[in-house]
């Protein structure tokens, strides 16, 4: 069966099975870390931009990504993602996190959050029980609004901000996630569209390997903080990248006062979790995105999860403070 298909490089519609750019975008979305050929299409478009070598931010160590190439793509695919699954059933787009014991610290959830549970949990480890009550908190890659909705539906922030690059996932949330002061905008963690000191704190969960430049990031999460805020980060990096992220951590001007490995936590999530995503991918995606599909999930088998498993990659949590922790 042919079915069309956005193809995030060239922005058109191609038939499938999948070829040349299509191809490439199931290796960009799988966080491909060996040497792969840029299409002559993807060149084109990254034509005169600055070459970019991960891992400074990413997961892919070996490919020279032309700078806007990598931001172009993964808008595309998030895009394309809540645009053509706009069932806001499908809230959350993490690996979640199963404590040490399954039984220990279980926070209580409504029923319908129930189902959320592992990826909340990654939300409620990275806050690490710090009191959001009216403060002003930002998400940074919001994606399709669950982990938004969830700090604000549960731990009465002020003003809850969720903020994703991609307008479709934006307009999803505000569709779909209406709640008393939480809001949703379209803008880059590159380039945040906020006045310096507006938050008490930045939430920043499996987002920021998509980015071009960890650093700009940081500097971008320590302008708009206030003296004494916090910034709250998981996401996923391979070997080389954990040992950046420590120097970029140490060098953003922000105090690191906490940071786990939590592979194992994320893997056992993966695998609890492994039936309900199959289910997930069943039901929304197309038939043709599958395989690549189960790969960007961390399906148990594939390659992201099995580089888990091997410790090629880390899932690595952070907290980190605008001041030294005496000052705050
Ligand atoms: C794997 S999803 C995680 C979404 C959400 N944090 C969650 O846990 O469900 C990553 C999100 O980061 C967003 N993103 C990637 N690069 C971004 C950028 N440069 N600026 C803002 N958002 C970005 C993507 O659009 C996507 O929604």
């Amino acid at each position: 069966m042919s079915q069309l298909v956005d193809t995030p490089i060239t922005g058109r519609i191609s038939p499938m099975p999948p070829q040349g750019a299509a191809r490439y975008w199931f290796r960009v979305t799988t966080f491909q870390q060996e040497r792969v050929p840029v299409p002559a299409q993807a060149l084109a478009l990254g034509a005169g931009v600055r070459q970019y070598r991960s891992p400074e931010g990413g997961l892919d160590g070996a490919v020279p990504w032309p700078m806007s190439l990598r931001r172009f793509v993964w808008r595309a695919c998030y895009g394309a993602l809540a645009k053509r699954v706009s069932t806001p059933d499908w809230a959350f787009m993490n690996y979640g996190y199963a404590p040490a014991s399954l039984d220990v610290g279980a926070p209580p959830l409504n029923s319908s959050d129930e189902p959320d549970r592992l990826c909340i949990q990654l939300y409620l480890h990275a806050i690490g029980g710090f009191d959001l009550a009216n403060r002003d908190v930002l998400e940074v890659g919001s994606g399709r609004g669950g982990g938004a909705s969830f700090i604000s539906r549960y731990l009465q922030p002020r003003s809850m901000t969720g903020m994703d690059f991609s307008p479709e996932a934006v307009e999803l949330c505000n569709q779909h996630r209406l709640v008393p002061g939480l809001a949703f905008v379209c803008g880059d963690a590159l380039s945040m569209p906020f006045a310096a000191s507006s938050f008490d704190a930045v939430v920043n969960i499996e987002s920021s390997h998509c980015y071009e430049s960890m650093d700009t990031f940081l500097s971008e999460v320590f302008r708009v903080l206030r003296p004494g805020g916090r910034f709250f980060f998981a996401d996923l990096r391979s070997v080389d990248g954990v040992y950046n992220l420590r120097e970029q951590f140490n060098a953003c001007g922000l105090t690191v006062e906490k940071e786990t490995d939590i592979t194992t936590n994320v893997l056992t999530a993966l695998q609890l979790d492994n039936a309900r995503k199959l289910d997930l991918i069943d039901a929304f995606i197309p038939r043709v995105f599958h395989r690549p599909f189960r790969v960007f999930a961390g399906i148990a088998g594939t390659r992201n999860y099995a580089r888990l498993e091997s410790g090629k990659l880390r899932y690595l949590s952070a907290q980190l403070a605008k001041g030294s922790p005496a000052q705050t």
